[in-house]
């Protein structure tokens, strides 16, 4: 687990900035959930790879508990206890960490954020065009270029497994190992299940499909799993839920793999990942979910989410380079000269903190040019220096340290001379 230090962790308040108005914009509420949970709560749909990596342990009542690897399975259980008789859809967001034991690497962590986006009580395609579009937005407001989202469906996978009689075990077994791209390894276990030959080739084939011209590619899954009912129609699912997006007008670069599976057990229809060329971890990762909250004691609701990684998007800008627009921030140090002027060099201070201009007080006593040597270090636009002599009229020296200009005003017209 990492510190995050002054520029990282302005950074990932940045990006945590730009989720919250995506969250803003797109109309979904924050909630908070508590950062441990019951363990069978978070690992029931987990699926192996989240479930053997929990922070777990027994409290100190004897139940076993485990640190949130992810806010889905909390958000899930909010919907079916509290939530439950609220009018629906429900838009959720939830941001904050989460904890793994990943192997640390880049882009790996055992502490990292996401901000969750869920949009619960809609099976309607135009509820999964809409996760997708938000992450996009997500991605925009970033300002990261080249982003591609993998899609896939779960529902052409396990419709195939389904109609060869593949229990729902099994059916996650072989998605999983799908999942790790290890395809002998799921192709034998589903042959060991019984599958026919015809199920065999048909999986072997969906692997092969892929691609960015999204509809030839699902056109060619339908063509491929025809006989599949439950196959047919989640393609034909995916081909209305790529349509909106693209009709929209929203301009999102995917690549379309039917033989794409994501660790996470709860799935049941869309899924996606959104990557960019410069790193080969997903910055998000989403999908729809319609059995979890029904699974949680609540009644039947389907569901959509994603879940962005704020760690990588952080990775991501820093390897494309991007610079945080930030709202142009006026920064000023105060520069007392000499121990009588303090007192007033803290009410200039105060009057311009008034006036919402950051202003940093010289509190180490330095000298003004080791002071502004400093300020400038740490790329501060403006130094007011308060001298006996100015302040006799009335007046400070403000210096623009970035045209290296000074000029003498008036204290009153200080705060507007810096703002304008
Ligand atoms: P996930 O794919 O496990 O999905 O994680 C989503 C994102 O969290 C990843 O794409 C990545 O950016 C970030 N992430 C995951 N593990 C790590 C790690 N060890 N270090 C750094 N970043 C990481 C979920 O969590 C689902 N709950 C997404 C979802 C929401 N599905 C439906 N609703």
């Amino acid at each position: 687990m990492r510190d995050f230090l002054l520029e990282e962790a302005k950074m990932m308040k940045y990006i945590e900035s730009k989720a919250r108005s995506v969250a803003e914009f797109y109309g979904y509420k924050e909630i908070m959930t508590p950062v441990v949970e019951s363990y069978d709560l978070l690992a029931t749909k987990a699926g192996e790879e989240v479930r053997l990596r929990m922070f777990a342990f027994k409290d100190l009542g004897g139940r076993m508990v485990a640190l949130r690897p992810e806010f889905t399975p909390s958000i899930a259980r909010v919907v079916a206890t509290t939530l439950r008789n609220e009018p629906k859809p429900y838009r959720l967001f939830c941001l904050g960490s989460l904890y793994r034991y990943d192997e640390p690497q880049r882009g790996r962590y055992r502490e990292f954020w996401q901000s969750d986006f869920e949009l619960v009580g809609s099976d309607k395609p135009e509820a999964d065009a809409e996760i997708l579009m938000l992450t996009n937005s997500l991605m925009n407001g970033a300002g990261l270029k080249k982003c591609l989202f993998k899609v896939g469906h779960v529902g052409v996978l396990r419709g195939v497994l389904s109609e060869e009689r593949l229990d729902d075990k099994v059916q996650s077994a072989v998605l999983q190992l799908m999942d790790k791209k290890q395809y002998e390894d799921a192709f034998g276990l589903v042959k060991d299940s019984g599958a026919s030959e015809r199920c065999l080739a048909v999986l072997r084939s969906l692997v092969e499909l892929k691609g960015c011209n999204a509809f030839e590619v699902v056109g060619n899954v339908k063509k491929c799993v025809e006989g599949y009912e439950k196959a047919v129609v989640a393609a034909e699912n995916l081909n209305r839920i790529l349509k909106l997006v693209v009709e929209s007008g929203c301009e999102i670069d995917t690549s379309v793999e039917a033989g794409f599976a994501r660790g996470l057990e709860y799935y049941t229809g869309m899924i996606f990942e959104v990557y960019v060329p410069e790193l080969d971890v997903a910055l998000s990762g989403g999908g729809r979910y319609d059995k979890l909250v029904e699974l949680f004691g609540g009644e039947p609701t389907p569901a959509v989410g994603v879940a962005n990684g704020i760690d990588r998007i952080m990775l991501a800008m820093q390897e494309q380079k991007v610079i945080p627009k930030e709202a142009e921030e006026k920064r000023v140090v105060i520069i007392p000269i000499g121990d009588g002027t303090k007192a007033e060099a803290l009410r200039i201070s105060r009057e311009l903190k008034n006036a919402s201009i950051v202003v940093e007080f010289e509190v180490m006593g330095r000298k003004m040019a080791k002071a502004l040597e400093d300020a400038d270090r740490r790329n501060i636009g403006y130094a007011v220096i308060v001298g006996k002599k100015e302040l006799d009229e009335g007046k400070v020296v403000l210096k623009d340290l970035k045209k290296r200009e000074q000029t003498t005003l008036k204290i009153a017209k200080l705060a507007q001379a810096i703002k304008s």
